[in-house]
This record gives structure tokens, C-alpha cells and sequence, in this order.
């Protein structure tokens, strides 16, 4: 093979994060699709029901984002939580902090991590929509969804440099395949999080 032909094929390559994508699309759908039958914009108490799953999330998330080893690997990972903005959603509503999600919780070690993260990260892309959606509630990215807002980078810029970062880890194919089913589990995580929120409103 020609170095030309080589670096083409490797240019016609999807990347690891596209692949994730690909992946997840079902994943990813089944939740938009709970999300949006909660009908979380349509009042403040359904909104506040969200924003109590979101809590559950990023609160899982939180030690993740945290991780020495994860910070070295992603420079700036630390800076990209979340969790302080949901905090201060839920305080500007007046509402509670929720439970604690309990003994589920994200992996402590291992690339599965990176699946995981990809989850909450992408989560902010999709928070542009919802983030329009909330501003029917008399919310925006300075009172009640402060969470949805996008980075002081910009939203995309900011997304781009994770997927960046993301890409250029060298991992083997066994560590692919664990990121990959942490992606799977985060999602789940989150379904989860619905189904039991279904019940608790049913
Ligand atoms: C009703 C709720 C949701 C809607 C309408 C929604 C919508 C979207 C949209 C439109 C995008 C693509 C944005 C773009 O490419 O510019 C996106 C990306 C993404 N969303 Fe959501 N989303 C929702 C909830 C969630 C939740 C709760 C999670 C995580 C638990 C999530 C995870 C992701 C991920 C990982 C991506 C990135 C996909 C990629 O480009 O690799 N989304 N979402």
C-alpha cells in the first residue's frame, strides 16, 4: 500500500467518536424520546422533575469528572462538571436537592469512564434545544437552567475540543470496547432514571 492510499484509508476511517455515535443512536433516542413525553417544558413542576434526573446524573458523574488520572488524560476535564449549575438550577426554583441516585453509581476506574463522560458531554449539545424550550418557563442560562448553557467558548468550539481530546487517546481494542459499553450503561443510567420517575408520577 502506497503512503497516499494509507493515510486515505485512514482519512476514510470513522473516528472513535463518530463510531460511539453511531453506536448510541438508539440509545440516545429512546432518552430523547422519554425526556420529551415528560413534557418537561411545558410547566415548572414537570421541568423540576427533570432537573431532579439531571441532578442524578451529574452527581454520578461528578467524581469522574474529577479524577486525577481522567484530568491528565483530558486536560480541563474538571471545569467541564456540571453539577454546581444543576445545584444552582434546583436552588433557583426553590426546590430540594434530591436523593442521592443511591448505589448505582459510574464506574471508579478504567476507560469505561471515557463512555460515560462522552454521555454527559454530548448531553450539552442536545441542552441547546431544551435550553429554548426552558426560556417558555421564564428560564435561562442565569436562572433555572443554567445547566443547558453553553460554555463561555461557545457551545460547539467547546464540544469540538473534547471530541478532540477524546480521539487522540491511544487505547487498545479491549479498552474500545469497555468505553464503548460504559457510553451503553450511562445511557441506561439515564433511562433508568426516567423509568423510575415514571412510577414515582404514575
Ligand atoms: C429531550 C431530550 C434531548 C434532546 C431533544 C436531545 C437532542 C440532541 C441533539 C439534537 C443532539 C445533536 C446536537 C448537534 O449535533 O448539534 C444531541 C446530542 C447528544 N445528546 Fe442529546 N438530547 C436529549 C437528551 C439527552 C440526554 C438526557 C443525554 C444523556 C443522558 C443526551 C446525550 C447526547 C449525546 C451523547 C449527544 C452527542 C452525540 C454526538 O454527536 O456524538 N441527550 N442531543
Amino acid at each position: 500500500m502506497t503512503t497516499d492510499t494509507a493515510t486515505r484509508l485512514t482519512q476514510d476511517q470513522p473516528t472513535r467518536l463518530e463510531r460511539i455515535k453511531a453506536n448510541t443512536r438508539d440509545d440516545h433516542q429512546q432518552i430523547d424520546d422519554m425526556v420529551m413525553a415528560m413534557k418537561p417544558f411545558d410547566n415548572r413542576d414537570n421541568y423540576g422533575r427533570f432537573l431532579g434526573l439531571q441532578y442524578c446524573f451529574h452527581a454520578v458523574m461528578k467524581p469522574l469528572y474529577h479524577a486525577d488520572d481522567l484530568n491528565a488524560l483530558i486536560p480541563g476535564l474538571s471545569d467541564r462538571s456540571r453539577f454546581d449549575s444543576v445545584c444552582a438550577d434546583l436552588g433557583d426554583l426553590g426546590l430540594p436537592l434530591p436523593r442521592d441516585p443511591g448505589a448505582i453509581a459510574a464506574p471508579h476506574s478504567g476507560p469505561a469512564r471515557l463512555g460515560w463522560l462522552y454521555v454527559c458531554e454530548g448531553s450539552n449539545l442536545g441542552a441547546a434545544f431544551l435550553l429554548k424550550a426552558a426560556v417558555k418557563l421564564g428560564l435561562d442560562d442565569g436562572f433555572g437552567a443554567r445547566h443547558l448553557g453553553a460554555h463561555d467558548d461557545g457551545r460547539g468550539k467547546h464540544w469540538r475540543q473534547f471530541v478532540q481530546q477524546l480521539n487522540g487517546l491511544v487505547l487498545n481494542p479491549d479498552d474500545e470496547i469497555v468505553l464503548r459499553q460504559g457510553a451503553h450503561d450511562a445511557f441506561d443510567f439515564f433511562h433508568n432514571l426516567l423509568i423510575m420517575d415514571r412510577k414515582v408520577a404514575a
